[in-house]
């Protein structure tokens, strides 16, 4: 089950992208909006970010304008590795490296195209362990230290 979620800035991409991921036999759960009503980005990301770290989802796609936002605001929510990512390759590396479990698009800076690819590169992207584990533990050590 992947979470998604967007503010007003990111419906029409929003949209785009759970229409892709059912055609892509994912399930989705999706937090809204449905509207253009402008809306406050945190309160959206803080749904997708609990959905992920309860385990109820295995990760989650949030959309703003900018995708800044977004990553941020899910950022707070403990255990979630939130990036805004923009590239093909940034997408794969997000996955591959940095085992990140919520993936930021910004509807008003990607283009659907790169979108598509982005979103399709993080799913088929795996964590590749190793020396990325300890990496990812000691970032995450960094939420217990505060
Ligand atoms: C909303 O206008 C805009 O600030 C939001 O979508 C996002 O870009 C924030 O990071």
């Amino acid at each position: 089950m992947i979470a998604i979620a967007c503010d007003h800035g990111g419906l029409s991409l929003k949209n785009s992208v759970v229409t892709w991921l059912k055609e892509w036999d994912y399930q989705v759960q999706d937090f809204g909006v449905h509207s253009n009503t402008s809306v406050d980005y945190p309160d959206y990301a803080v749904l997708v970010g609990k959905a992920v770290v309860s385990g109820e989802c295995s990760c989650g796609i949030l959309i703003c304008g900018t995708g800044i936002g977004m990553a941020i605001s899910a950022n707070k929510v403990a255990g979630v590795r939130a990036a805004n990512v923009e590239n093909i390759y940034s997408a794969r590396m997000f996955r591959e490296h940095n085992n990140g479990n919520v993936l930021c698009l910004g509807a008003r800076i990607t283009g659907i195209e790169i979108a598509k690819e982005i979103v399709k590169s993080y799913l088929s992207t795996e964590f590749s362990g190793g020396r990325h584990e300890r990496r990812v533990n000691k970032m995450m050590a960094i939420e217990n230290r505060a």
